[in-house]
């Protein structure tokens, strides 16, 4: 069947079968990556660079091993050290760096449709590897492929999002894809940090924390965001942890065995304490894994689309 659009921008766009073959073909990735040998031939000849306006540990390396795994050409241009800092604007960039027969661009960016106002005007295949406060499409789909992975489906399954809620966009895109795949989905975080109308994506806002992850399948807890916070948007920090943490006792109000998620990276003692980070039911490393294979399989899926035009 495959992907419709020659670009990933976000899981808004695209269907429930859609995303289910994304989850299957990382099944597969996930073998190769986790084999003796990673190599394959998929992207051989292609070339796949990363644009990357924001700092990235986990998105921007995984995207790079992925791409080589599969045998593409690849490099990153990041805003410091590239004419951008110059003051050359985002579409002259993402124009010359199509120019020079690019397949695939991973982009990411501080202002929300910066991806979608680029990909009309190019040849390449755009992802969007994070724009503002909108959308992380492939962080939904690895948070959503290890669901998958550890419980089987997300059909019927009740996931806890809790934490700074208002610059999240991890937490749309996943309340977007869990809902077309049939989980539900409760946030909860500070008034302060819960955008007017997040309900719109159908998820539930909870009381508080104990009312989010009761009897969950999996809580994931999501970083406090200070680098885009102009003002304080919470006392301190012993408040916030205290009334909004997923401590231990707050896991146990989970279903027995719940995963416990994090798209990393995290602020330990603010939104986790570390003990819970660490403790048996964290997947977090896991997830961190699943994200080459889901690349891997965005990638592969992607470069099929192209073949097909
Ligand atoms: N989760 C995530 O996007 O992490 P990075 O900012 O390290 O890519």
């Amino acid at each position: 069947m495959g992907l419709r659009n020659k670009d990933l921008l976000g899981l808004k766009q695209l269907t429930a079968e859609e995303i289910m073959e994304i989850l299957d073909t990382a099944k597969t990735m996930k073998m190769v990556l986790t084999s003796g040998n990673k190599k394959t031939s998929h992207l051989q000849g292609k070339s796949v660079i990363t644009l990357f306006y924001e700092n990235s540990t986990r998105t921007r390396l995984s995207f790079e091993l992925a791409s080589k795994y599969m045998g593409s050409a690849s490099a990153n241009i990041s805003a410091t050290g590239s004419s951008v800092a110059k003051g050359e604007s985002l579409l002259d960039t993402a124009r010359t760096i199509d120019m020079m027969a690019t397949d695939i661009i991973i982009m990411r960016h501080s202002h929300s449709g910066a991806p979608h106002f680029i990909a009309p005007h190019l040849n390449a295949s755009v992802v969007n590897a994070g724009d503002g406060m909108n959308e992380h499409p492939t962080q939904a789909l690895l948070d959503m492929f290890t669901i998958y992975e550890k419980l089987g489906s997300l059909e019927g399954k009740k996931i806890a999002i809790c934490g700074d809620i208002y610059h999240s966009r991890v937490v749309r895109s996943n309340a977007i894809g869990m809902k077309k795949l049939g989980a539900d989905v409760s946030i909860y975080g500070p008034k302060t940090m819960m955008p007017v109308g997040i309900e719109n994506l159908g998820c539930r806002v909870a009381d508080n924390v104990a009312d989010c992850v009761k009897d969950c399948d999996a809580v994931m807890g999501l970083r406090v965001q200070l680098e885009r916070q102009h003002k304080s948007l919470f006392p301190s920090v012993a408040e916030y942890s205290k009334f909004y943490a997923i401590t231990p006792e707050m896991l146990e109000l989970a279903k027995p065995g719940a995963l416990l998620m994090h798209p990393g990276p995290c602020n330990h003692g603010v939104e986790l304490p570390t003990a819970v980070y660490d403790c048996d039911q964290s997947v977090i490393n896991e997830q961190v894994t699943n994200g080459v294979a889901v690349r891997m399989a965005v990638l592969y899926l992607l470069m099929a689309r192209r073949n097909q035009i």
